[in-house]
């Protein structure tokens, strides 16, 4: 079993060297006016892609995306993971074939060398997401592993992770940009109670916290249970999201 890691790891002792590392943040988000319509810090029942069409162009820094894939699921014996789990899953809204037209919306929205953290799939993951970036200025700089510390289901082997893809729009720097140099790429995090597909609040803060300074505004356009508004929250960021079931 992975030992619990829920919290970005101390730093690294002090060697009296010169470091590489920056902890300060160099990049200030420019004004971004309320559009008409829509409210920081709020629940809002939108289709997400009217919502990116709503907002200015390069002013957020971070963005998470977390579609509702049906990958694994379409590649498997349908039912696999029981009948009522396999029903209420396929009734989801599903937008596998809008989530490139989801990160153009959300490549327009950045600010330069902003990051949008893109939640992805064991199918998707090992198939490529090139070809999703193409014709935005979005580059991949890294990933990171969360591990649940809950086993799911899976015929073969039994799921227990899920993949969280760190993009970049140009210019793609890493000085100055990305402030905390202390979490691993292999997370361990539960999120309490069952439901459907929560993401890990503690994790998202780690790289909230990493990329923006306090208040500056996190776009969120499928935000399922608001996960991403509780890391703002934590970290005194303002949230601005959307799904299309509130
Ligand atoms: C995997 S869940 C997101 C979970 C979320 N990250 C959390 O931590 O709870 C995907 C969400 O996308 C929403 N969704 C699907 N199609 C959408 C659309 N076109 N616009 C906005 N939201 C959509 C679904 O309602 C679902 O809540």
């Amino acid at each position: 079993m992975v030992e619990q890691a829920t919290t970005a790891q101390e730093a690294p002792p002090d060697t009296g060297r010169v470091s590489v590392f920056s902890s300060v943040r160099q990049m200030d988000q420019p004004p971004l006016a309320l559009p008409p319509g829509l409210a920081f810090d709020s629940r809002l029942r939108m289709e997400g892609l009217h919502f990116l069409s709503l907002l200015p162009s390069g002013a957020a820094p971070v963005a998470f995306l977390d579609p509702q894939y049906r990958g694994v699921l379409d590649h498997l014996a349908y039912g696999n993971e029981g009948e009522r789990r396999g029903a209420a899953r396929a009734s989801l809204p599903q937008m596998t074939d809008e989530i490139p037209v989801f990160i153009a919306g959300i490549d327009r929205c950045l600010m330069p060398s902003g990051h949008l953290f893109l939640w992805t799939d064991k199918y998707h993951l090992c198939t490529g997401i090139g070809h999703w970036l193409e014709g935005t200025a979005l580059e991949i700089v890294d990933m990171v592993t969360w591990h649940k510390q809950r086993i799911g289901m899976g015929y073969r082997t039994r799921r227990a992770s899920e993949y969280l893809i760190v993009l970049q729009k140009a210019p793609r720097k890493a000085k100055g940009v990305w402030k905390v140099h202390t979490i691993p790429d292999m997370w361990s995090e539960k999120v309490p109670g069952r439901r459907v597909h929560p993401k890990p609040v503690g994790l998202q803060s780690a790289l909230i916290e990493a990329v923006s300074n306090p208040g500056d505004v996190v776009i969120d356009p499928a935000a399922g249970s608001f996960s991403v508004m509780e890391a703002c929250r934590q970290k005194g960021r303002t949230f601005l999201g959307c799904d299309i079931n509130g």
